[in-house]
């Protein structure tokens, strides 16, 4: 008998699609008879398609909904409203045997090494855990060798696979956090922010290493920042993120050179240059005040009460993730315009 060949992979393919994902935490009063008064709109309407094998940067002050947005993905949030598809299969109807699959499928890197790591379990039981949970990915008698191969690929000494987290330097944790999210092989990792922790020298060997083990292993990234400088040397496109919603999307270079709009260019603006003459040339833009309450967000534009821009317009009509004139990429401003003072 022929076993039928799994579908192929296909790069530059959707393997996980978003669409108009929400997510409502309930604000409640009384003690007896709860009832909602309000909501927070941490995610308030969320469409993207990451491809396969590439990495979709998600970026946005704190706030802003990303951790949101990723635990909704990874199925520890259930969503007030929208679908999801990983590979085709629909991820919040999956239940059973086909949710395990979908889950194996898709990981999940932690922000904080220090405490997303068991401090009282060893550094091989925690990159074996997966195994226990999936006993299918890994026969018993061969966890103990995975793991040391885990180890080895993420550039660890195997031989510490008996050690304690405390043991290990913050940077060698965050290896740890990503041998255990490699384990079952996932198709897809979502990355919350994985070096915001991390000193500056220690980010980029970080990054590296997530960049050498996609090309090993194919992997889509959905890598989570608060700030744009971070992830432009490893993404191929960038989410802007403000107050649940995405603002403006787009390839690297879209981003990085034609943003159009106003708070993607206040976060290019906080981006450092080394170039002291072009530093000198450009005119930077402070962002003022704090990100309005997501309990609350201001009518129509959401960055009106922060926007050097905003007309009466932008009161009344809430702008639509769009491909605007100025540029073909979508944006969610009225006045989308590339700016030239930079
Ligand atoms: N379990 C929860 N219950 C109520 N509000 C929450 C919960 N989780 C997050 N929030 C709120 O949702 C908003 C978005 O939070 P989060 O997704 O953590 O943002 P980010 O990761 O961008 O900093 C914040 O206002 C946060 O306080
Ligand atoms: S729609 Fe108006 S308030 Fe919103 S970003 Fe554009 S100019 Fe600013
Ligand atoms: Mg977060």
């Amino acid at each position: 008998m022929t076993v039928p060949a799994s579908p192929a992979k296909v790069r530059g393919e959707t393997i996980l699609g978003v669409d108009e994902l929400v997510k409502h935490f309930p604000i409640t009063q009384g003690v007896l008879f709860k009832r909602q008064i309000d909501a927070v709109r941490a995610v308030d309407g969320v469409s993207f398609e990451l491809r396969r094998g590439e990495t979709l940067g998600v970026v946005g002050e704190s706030g802003c909904g990303k951790s949101t947005l990723a635990r909704l993905l990874m199925r520890l949030e259930t969503p007030t409203s929208g679908r999801a598809t990983l590979e085709g299969r629909d991820l919040f109807a999956a239940s059973g045997g086909e949710l395990r699959r979908l889950r194996r499928n898709m990981q999940m890197v932690m922000q904080d090494p220090y405490t997303s790591l068991n401090p009282r379990m060893t550094v091989g039981d925690i990159v074996g855990e997966p195994f226990a949970i999936h006993p299918d990915a890994a026969p018993k008698g061969s966890r103990r060798q995975r793991v040391r191969e885990l180890l080895d690929v993420v550039g660890l000494n195997p031989e510490h696979v008996n050690r304690y987290p405390h043991q290990f330097s913050g940077g060698q944790r965050q290896r740890i956090g990503i041998a255990r999210a490699l384990a079952l092989r996932p198709d897809v990792i979502v990355c919350d922010e994985p070096v915001s922790a991390l000193d500056v020298s220690i980010q980029a060997q970080v990054i590296n290493l997530l960049e050498q083990l996609q090309d090993e292993f194919g992997l889509s990234y959905i890598f989570i920042a608060h700030d744009l400088s971070v992830v432009r040397h490893i993404c191929d496109r960038v989410a802007v993120m403000y107050l649940g919603r995405i603002v403006e999307i787009g390839t690297e270079e879209e981003i990085y050179q034609r943003a159009t709009h106003p708070y993607t260019q206040a976060l290019l603006s906080a981006v450092p240059v080394p170039d002291p003459e072009a530093r000198d040339r450009r005119t930077v833009i402070r962002l003022t005040g704090d990100v309005p309450s997501p309990a609350d967000p201001p009518s129509g534009c959401r960055f009106r009460t922060r926007c050097w821009k905003a007309e009466e317009v932008c009161a009344v009509q809430d702008p639509q993730t769009v491909p605007r004139a100025a540029d073909p990429h979508p944006s969610a401003c009225h006045f989308a315009e590339v700016r030239t003072d930079v």
